[in-house]
This record gives structure tokens, C-alpha cells and sequence, in this order.
């Protein structure tokens, strides 16, 4: 075994590499194999290790870049006041520390925030001489930087003299004797940037990775005329020289009557809490805006203010850059674990070590199945990009081979379950290994939980850890025994007192009487989820008639197919369910489910995306299903409508590209009222 200390040398050594290559990619061949925030994230780590370490720092690595040194090509120049960077936040907590950080510095001083898009482009300082546009520098290391004159006067949002009219008559005195110095962000659009692309694509050459890449790159190059043509935008965020302005909105302000364009969504707040909600709706119109940004910039307004407070390391406090979360990020696999389902799915899970995405912590995800594994060949110790898919669920999509460390091995699914070690058999065409016991401990369990839950019996109180512990003491061995537990038997359980045992007692005589879909969906047969149990429940109405049903009969009522039919069947068939359904039905008084007020969405299937204004997700649900219509879990060529509120995400897209009718929220109600 290496000793800890080589280990860590061994991957600092191969993060460098990494990221090294990506950049390569990324820079010098307009290429891209991860996400900018997967990048990140392997500079995060790199950072940290050598924060820890600082034995291990090299002077190659990426943590020891001084910012873009300046072409050799290109003349330097040098900046009047230095150009600094921001503080990253990530969450309202960090944004409220930033807060903090200054205040303690300035006890009991009031001051409001100028609140501005964070721009994703290229920082740039203009200089007009007496009103006239003499210099354009990029940042550069920050004192120094390349003089790119040329190029800016190209871009059509900068006025090649400032405009005076407007101005006061000290402020006008001011400009056309001396120096001013705006600073802000060049930017190429997303549709002309789409529209470069496109044009590469036809000419057959290699497209640009993004936006802010092609601006940097049009800004650097020697030859203006190549700059002109990519029609770059440009927004100043800063009015270095002092023409009076008592706040960073009134620079704003002056900044715009001079004729050069400020963002018109930049805002002034009067807190952190008001500059979070700004934070959660402009991250909802992220996509619609002209420009690519990556977060807020939140600044003191108070100028004066802002210059006491200072600089820390390269930024001053009294601005910080509120980030959007990245979506993306990488970290190690600590472990492959197979967890067995309810169905005796064996699913393979991967453990991490803990990471952040998109504002919450990562630490497993599923890898899905033995296909998925293979296709990814994700080892244990692998370094992988995780991203969260529609917001909710994270995802493995990517393993960085590079980083893999010496004497991995192909992860394989076992051939035994880890929890009866009966065979686990790959069925042909199917891509789910099962557990061939029925009676598999884990199933039952699973079967519990499942039994329990919200949407079959909906037993307060009866979650997992409590079944846990039902099982384990051998209370509990099938879900008909729930109905036959005593509170005295409950209260010997360890964290069991009196009321819990009474009110869990409470909850199961509640459960007694149940509708006929419920009771069907918790029985867990295999392919019948909540929709085909409520289905299946207004077709036949009770027990017996689906008993007595034949497969094909089954696969006859609207939205079930063959695979239900014979699955149903198959459950019925089996003596031991039958055994277990028998003992539930002397308990339970198991009832037809309501027929639907209307007919309204009658044989209609409706997919609800998004967050809708009035309703929830479950009433939205109810709604249909009160109007006679299915819902959908996904968008396909069978449904026949799609409800969609705010961020729609993936569904909306995949409706536009199959055709299926979009309605809002409104038009749904007018629809089933
Ligand atoms: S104010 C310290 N406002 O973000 C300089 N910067 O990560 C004060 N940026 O260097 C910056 N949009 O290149 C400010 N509305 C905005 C911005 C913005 C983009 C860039 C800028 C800055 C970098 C910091």
C-alpha cells in the first residue's frame, strides 16, 4: 500500500494533468469533453488538497496561474487602479456571511445593494480622453493588460465619443477636460452565437464551445476586421472615476447618459432576503435572457462605503458574485452497494464521497442497471461528473478514465442476492438482474415499506425504521400482521413510548377500510404503479372480478397493456399471494374506488410539468383523474396533453418534439371545471 502522503501526491499529480488537458481542450482546440462545472469542481479539489498539503504545490499547477498573461502579440498597458475579481457565493447562508464580513468591519451603517446580472464574459476598461475613445484593455493580471483599442471600437454599443447632453454642467466640465474610465463586460449573444455555429457547421469547421470563449477570442485577436464581424455586445458594470456620484446607481445612471449601455435589469435592494428572492427568479428566466450569466453580482451601493471597506486578496468586500449552483460536479465512488427491491430488482447504487450539486449534498445515486454499468465502466475509486437530471435525481454521466488509479476492476453484478444469496437471474431481453426468492428477506421488507406507504395504505407513523424494527424482532412478516399488532407489543420496541404506540395503533385501525386501487397498488405487483391500480380499480371494481379476469381481458382496459395483464395473472396465480390477499381481504373492508365527476378528459392521457400557480402536483392529479382522464408520468406519442407551469424542464421539449398539444394552467382548468 502507497503511504497516505503518496497517495495524496499521486492524486494532486493526476488532477493536474486533468485538468491540464481539459483546458487544452477547452482553450486552444474550442473542444469540450466535460461541463465548465465539472472543470470547476476538479480545481476545487486540487485547490483544497494543496490548501492542506502545501508540501505538494508545484509550480505547474493550474492554482499557481497568474491570470491571462498578456499575448506576446498584443501591446500591454498598463491599468489606472487595479482590476479585481469577486468572492463566489453559492447559497443565501454564504451570502448572508458576505454580509456579515463587511458589517463587522462598518458597525451600524445602513446601506442598500445595486443588484446586476452576472455577465459571463470578458471584462474590458475603456478609456475616453476628453470625451473620446482612446484605449480598451482586457484584465490581464489585473494591473497589467493587453491593449485590444482596435477591436472595442468595433463593438456598436460603445459610443466612440460620450454623449453630453444630459449631464450636469460640472459633470460635462469634467468629461471634456479629462480622463474617463468605464469598465464592464463584452458579451457575445446567444443567437449570434448560435448563428456563428450554425455557419461553421455548413463551412465544416469546428464549432466554439461557448459564447464567452468566441468574445474573448474575437476581442484578442490582432486583426479588427475579424473582431467587427462577430457583432459583440458590451455592458459596463463600473464608472471608475469620480464625477460626483454619491451611490453605484447613480454611476449607473451617469454611466447611461454618457451613452454607453448598463444592464436594464440591474436593480437596487434593500437586503440580503430581498436579493435571494431576486436570486431564485432571475435563475427561472436564466434561459430566456439574451445573454449567457452565471449568477448576481451584489455591490454596496453607498460609494464611499465601498471604497473604506477595501480589498481582500484580489476582491473588494464590499462586492461578492452570487453564483447560480452548478449542476455538475465530480467526486470519487467509495463503494458500489446492489440494494434488492420489492420486485427483486437488484439495483446497483453508487456511494460517494459527499459532494454539492445544484445546492444540495450528493453522496449516492443509482447507476440504474448492469447495462448502464457497462456502458459507463464505473469502478470503485473511479473519479466521476455527477449532474443532477431534472432537478430532483442525481445522476452518474461520466467517468473521468483518466483519473482512475492503478488496479481497478470492471464492476460486475453479483450473481447471488447480498441478502438471501439465492441466484440473481438476468431474464432474457430485459436489463434488470432478480432475486429468484420470493420469500428474500429484503423483498418482504421492501413489500412493507411499499404496503405502508403514501400512496397504497398510507399508514401514519409506519415508515420505514419502524417496519425495520418489526421485522427484525419478528412482529412483523406480512403486511396482513400490521393489522393485528398490540400497542403493548409496539411500547417494548426501543424509542416506543406510550402515545407513539397508541397513535400508531390509531393510524392502522384508521387503514381498515380502504379504496380498491390502493389496496392494488400496495400489493406491489409487479408493472402496476399508481395509475394502472386506479385504472384497473374503475374497471372492475373489486377483487374477485380481477381475479377471475384473463390476461387478455386485462389487456383490454384503456392504457394497460399485455405486460400488466399477464403480470397480474401471474401474482394471482401463485399460491402464497393468493394466501396473503385472502388474509387481508377477513381484515380489510376493501371498497370501490369513486367514479369520476366528469367525462371531461375521458380516454385522455395528461402529463403535468412544472410548478403550477394554484395547484399542487397531487391536485392537479385529482383533477384529472375526477375528469376521467389518466396521468402521465412521461411525455410519449400517447399523451394527449401536457400541462406545463413554471420551469417546464425536459418535458416541454420532448412534447415540442413529438407534436403533443402544451397547455398552461389556465386552460386546464377551464378544461376540467
Ligand atoms: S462588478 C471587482 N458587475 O465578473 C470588480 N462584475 O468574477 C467589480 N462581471 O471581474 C465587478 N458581470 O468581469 C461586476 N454586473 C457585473 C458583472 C461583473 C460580470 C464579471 C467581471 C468581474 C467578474 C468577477
Amino acid at each position: 500500500m502507497p503511504s497516505i502522503n503518496q497517495q495524496i501526491r499521486e492524486r494532486a499529480a493526476r488532477l493536474r494533468k486533468e485538468i491540464e488537458h481539459h483546458r487544452y481542450l477547452y482553450h486552444v482546440l474550442n473542444r469540450q469533453e466535460i461541463s465548465e462545472a465539472a472543470l470547476d469542481s476538479l480545481k476545487h479539489e486540487i485547490k483544497k488538497l494543496e490548501d492542506e498539503h502545501p508540501e505538494i504545490i508545484t509550480p505547474d499547477s493550474p492554482t499557481q496561474r497568474v491570470a491571462g498573461q498578456p499575448l506576446p502579440e498584443l501591446k500591454t498597458v498598463r491599468h489606472g487602479q487595479r482590476m479585481l475579481s469577486l468572492e463566489d457565493a453559492f447559497s443565501p447562508a454564504e451570502l448572508q456571511a458576505w454580509e456579515k464580513r463587511w458589517q463587522k468591519l462598518a458597525p451600524h451603517v445602513k446601506t442598500s445593494y445595486l443588484v446586476d446580472l452576472k455577465l459571463d464574459g470578458l471584462a474590458i476598461s475603456i478609456v475616453y480622453s476628453k470625451g473620446l475613445l482612446t484605449g480598451g484593455s482586457t484584465r490581464g493580471d489585473g494591473v497589467t493588460g493587453e491593449d485590444v483599442t482596435h477591436n472595442v471600437r468595433t463593438i456598436e454599443s460603445l459610443p466612440i465619443r460620450l454623449r453630453l447632453d444630459d449631464l450636469a454642467a460640472g459633470e460635462r466640465r469634467q468629461v471634456v477636460t479629462g480622463d474617463v474610465e468605464i469598465r464592464g463586460e463584452v458579451v457575445m449573444p446567444k443567437r449570434v452565437f448560435q448563428e456563428l455555429n450554425d455557419h461553421q457547421k455548413k463551412a465544416e469547421r469546428p464549432v466554439f464551445a461557448n459564447p464567452r470563449n468566441v468574445a474573448a477570442g474575437s476581442i484578442r485577436q490582432l486583426d479588427p476586421k475579424l473582431a467587427a464581424g462577430r457583432k459583440l455586445d458590451f455592458f459596463a458594470w463600473e464608472l471608475v472615476t469620480d464625477l460626483g456620484q454619491p451611490t453605484l446607481k447613480a454611476s449607473y445612471d451617469l454611466i447611461r447618459k454618457l451613452g454607453v449601455k448598463v444592464n436594464p435589469r440591474a436593480v437596487v435592494c434593500d437586503g440580503v432576503k430581498e436579493v435571494a428572492a431576486l436570486h431564485q427568479r432571475i435563475g427561472k428566466q436564466r434561459d430566456d435572457l439574451p445573454f449567457q450569466i452565471d449568477g448576481l453580482v451584489v455591490k454596496v451601493n453607498d460609494r464611499q462605503l465601498y471604497q473604506r471597506l477595501g480589498v481582500v486578496g484580489k476582491a473588494p468586500r464590499a462586492a461578492v458574485a452570487y453564483k447560480f449552483a452548478a449542476e455538475q460536479a465530480t467526486t470519487v465512488v467509495e463503494g458500489i452497494k446492489v440494494q434488492v427491491g420489492r420486485t427483486g430488482a437488484l439495483t446497483p447504487v453508487a456511494l460517494f464521497r459527499p459532494v454539492q450539486v445544484a445546492g444540495t449534498t450528493v453522496s449516492r445515486a443509482t447507476l440504474h442497471n448492469a447495462d448502464e454499468i457497462a456502458r459507463l465502466d464505473v469502478r470503485i475509486g473511479d473519479t466521476v461528473v455527477i449532474a443532477k437530471a431534472g432537478d430532483i435525481i442525481p445522476d452518474v454521466v461520466q467517468v473521468l478514465k483518466n483519473l482512475r488509479p492503478r488496479h481497478t476492476k470492471p464492476f460486475h453484478m453479483p450473481r447471488h442476492c447480498p441478502v438471501c444469496q439465492q441466484p440473481a437471474v438476468r431474464r432474457q431481453g430485459e436489463a434488470i438482474h432478480f432475486c429468484v426468492n420470493h420469500r428474500c428477506p429484503a423483498r418482504r421488507r421492501e413489500g412493507l415499506y411499499h404496503f405502508a406507504s403514501k400512496k397504497a395504505l398510507d399508514i401514519d407513523g409506519l415508515g420505514p425504521s419502524t417496519i425495520d424494527a418489526l421485522v427484525d424482532e419478528g412482529i412483523v412478516r406480512e403486511p396482513a400482521d400490521f393489522f393485528h399488532l398490540r400497542a403493548d407489543q409496539l411500547q417494548e420496541l426501543p424509542l416506543f413510548a406510550e402515545k407513539k404506540a397508541a397513535n400508531l395503533i390509531t393510524a392502522i385501525a384508521k387503514s381498515h377500510q380502504v379504496p380498491l386501487d390502493r389496496f392494488l397498488f400496495g400489493l406491489g405487483i409487479r408493472h402496476v404503479g399508481e395509475q394502472t391500480a386506479i385504472d384497473l380499480g374503475q374497471h372492475f371494481r373489486s377483487v374477485d372480478a380481477l381475479i377471475k379476469a384473463t390476461a387478455e381481458e386485462i389487456a383490454d382496459v384503456p392504457n394497460i397493456g399485455s405486460i400488466v395483464g399477464e403480470s397480474i395473472v401471474g401474482f394471482f396465480q401463485d399460491p402464497k399471494n393468493r394466501k396473503q390477499v385472502s388474509r387481508l381481504r377477513q381484515i380489510l373492508t376493501i371498497v370501490p374506488p369513486q367514479r369520476p365527476q366528469s367525462a371531461k378528459l375521458k380516454r385522455k392521457v395528461v402529463v403535468v410539468t412544472g410548478t403550477l400557480d394554484q395547484l399542487s402536483r397531487e391536485e392537479a392529479h385529482a383533477r384529472i383523474r375526477a375528469a376521467g382522464g389518466t396521468v402521465g408520468t412521461s411525455v410519449t406519442k400517447k399523451t394527449t396533453y401536457l400541462v406545463a407551469g413554471e420551469n417546464p424542464g425536459l418535458k416541454l421539449e420532448v412534447a415540442k418534439k413529438l407534436g403533443v398539444q402544451t397547455i398552461d394552467e389556465k386552460t386546464f382548468l377551464r378544461m376540467v371545471e
